[in-house]
């Protein structure tokens, strides 16, 4: 596997236009639209139930829109199937992680390859995911449902790359873990983008960690989009490092105020 980074091209690999999807009478997101061009990490940002996941499975999807246009590779995807947009090279590691319990560790990874029929390639990809969570390879015969959080983490994310995607969707990687874990798991969605070229989509409410991996990022508040731009200059915003990065510190009232806070600059 190579190790030198793969560029990141002008040439949006998803677009969403527009875009939105509700819950019978409840509008989770309102009107989305955003890239993420071929080769970069994009990030969306938003607390609890801002629509995140809505958007996630939107793309994938899982669910219908009721407006808007999602293109993959130049493609209309909007509300196609989600066995079809995988085939395309698009895939979703979902909040709370969701691997088949009762199956090996490596069962988990030969069904995220269900779309292949190239035997060998497979095998080789197998032991590049485990290069890149050696634990894995420990817990190979294992059953999944055995592994830790982080673990079970590894595991999903190692199964959307079974698929060989040029598109990952990533949900909340960090939920449930400590610092230290999250640490490492972002280390190496970075390594994975670098190095495989792989273009990530991930939804987070860890703004920290969000932002210092990601090449560009979105606020998303209540199902909208509140602000945009590349993450080192979002890292750079007096509302972002208040309302996101300085929550940790402030605590309980930090949050109380980014609830209130309505008027991005
Ligand atoms: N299955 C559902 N039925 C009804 N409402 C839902 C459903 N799923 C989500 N919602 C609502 O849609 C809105 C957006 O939810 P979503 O799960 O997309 O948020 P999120 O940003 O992913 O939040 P979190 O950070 O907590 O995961 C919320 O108001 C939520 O309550
Ligand atoms: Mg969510």
């Amino acid at each position: 596997m190579s190790t030198t980074p793969v560029p990141v091209s002008d040439q949006p690999v998803l677009k969403l236009l527009n875009v939105e999807s509700a819950y019978g009478p409840i509008r989770a997101i309102r009107g989305v639209s955003l890239q993420v061009r071929r080769g970069e990490i994009g990030t969306v940002l938003g607390s609890n139930g801002a629509g995140k996941t809505t958007i996630l499975k939107t793309i994938s999807g899982i669910i219908d829109p009721r407006k808007g246009s999602i293109e993959f590779k130049g493609e209309d995807i909007t509300a196609k199937d989600p066995a079809f947009i995988v085939q395309q090279g698009l895939s979703h590691v979902p909040e709370g992680r969701e691997v088949f319990p009762l199956l090996s560790v490596r069962d988990n990874l030969l069904m995220g390859a269900y779309t292949r029929n190239d035997a060998d390639g497979v095998a080789r990809d197998i032991e590049a995911v485990f290069g890149y969570f050696p634990i894995l390879k420990e817990r190979a015969s294992q059953d999944a449902g055995l592994l830790s959080g982080g673990q079970q983490q590894m595991l999903s994310i190692s199964r959307a790359l079974m698929a060989k995607p040029d598109l990952i969707l990533l949900d909340e990687p960090s939920l449930g873990l400590s610092p230290k874990l999250t640490k490492e798991i972002f280390e190496i969605v970075v390594r994975i983008n670098r190095e495989r070229g792989t273009t990530i989509l991930l939804v987070e409410q860890n703004a920290n960690m969000a932002l210092n991996a990601s090449d560009y990022g979105y606020v998303l508040e209540n199902g909208r989009i509140v602000m945009e731009d590349t993450c080192a200059r979002l890292r750079e915003k007096e509302d972002i490092k208040e309302f996101y990065l300085g929550m940790k510190e402030e605590g309980q009232r930090a949050e109380r105020r980014w609830k209130k806070k309505k008027n991005w600059r």
